[in-house]
């Protein structure tokens, strides 16, 4: 039995029915259960014990804007309880380079993963393509579209993060994979173009410039994966046409 954890969310609902397809059973766990689900917040822990019963490899993208680490800590020490035998978890590029409240606690997940007697394996992934869409078009509510400069991303298909998972999932444990980031890099000036001209709307930009340590890394590519990574094969401009 697999458990995915987040099996309700964007990458969770391409997994699950990939790993039934593979003729593997799937239990999903969220706070708000769908049916055939298990309700359970991490942030608490309350049923993790029962969730994990016949269980032998979770798989763990559950997660949100912050409280992470406590969630996974919950998770972890429950799965070392039931004698888990892998434990698969998503984790996000640059998650020990960027001083920022979600990648912290992101790095505080990744922490309790790799520091657990649970074999494991951590796929670090860029930011989704989705991801993108939503933050140029939350940007893109103001008159005026603020722009920090310098800043670029390596968006990536959730589909093909969603592949990459069930592959790992179904595989033996691995420890720290590679990274899998998209197949360009794009500056969020050049994304928040791609999604104006999508969507027919007009800004004009006023540069700003990030503070502090986080502006530091952006501005230097910190956040990026250059060397070393998988590449997804979507493409953003597929997704922007697709989302036109
Ligand atoms: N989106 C990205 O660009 C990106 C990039 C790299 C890594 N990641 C990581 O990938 C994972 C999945 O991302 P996603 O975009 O698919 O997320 P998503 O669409 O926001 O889905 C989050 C899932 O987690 C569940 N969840 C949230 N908090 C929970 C809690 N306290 N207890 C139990 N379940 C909880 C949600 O269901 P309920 O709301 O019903 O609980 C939902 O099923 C996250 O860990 C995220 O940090 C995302």
């Amino acid at each position: 039995m697999i458990l995915v954890t987040g099996g309700t969310g964007t990458i969770g609902k391409l997994v699950v029915p990939q790993l039934r397809a593979a003729g593997r059973e799937v239990r999903v766990l969220s706070r708000h259960a769908q049916a055939g689900g298990v309700a359970v917040d991490l942030m608490k822990g309350d049923g993790l014990d029962e969730a994990l019963e016949g269980v032998d490899v979770v798989l763990h993208l559950a997660g949100g804007p912050k409280g992470d680490d406590i969630g996974t800590r919950n998770l972890v020490a429950a799965a070392e309880r039931a004698g888990v035998g892998h434990l698969v978890h998503i984790s996000v590029t640059a998650v020990d380079q960027l001083p920022l409240g979600y990648f912290k606690s992101k790095l505080g997940a990744e922490q309790a993963v790799r520091a657990s007697s649970v074999p494991w394996t951590v796929l670090r992934v860029a930011q989704l393509h989705d991801f993108a869409w939503n933050t140029v078009r939350a940007m893109a509510k103001l008159p005026v579209l603020p722009m920090p400069g310098g800043i670029r991303f390596q968006p990536v298909a959730a589909e093909d993060v969603a592949q990459r998972l069930v592959e790992l999932t179904l595989g033996a444990p691995q420890g720290l994979v590679p990274d899998l980031v998209g197949p360009q890099v794009y500056s969020l000036p050049e994304l928040a173009h791609d999604y104006l001209r999508a969507t027919g709307k007009h800004r004009v930009s006023l540069p700003i410039r990030v503070p502090g340590k986080a502006g530091k890394v952006y501005r230097a590519g910190g956040n990026l994966t250059l060397t070393g990574a998988d590449h997804g094969t979507h493409t953003w401009p597929d997704f922007v046409a697709a989302q036109a």
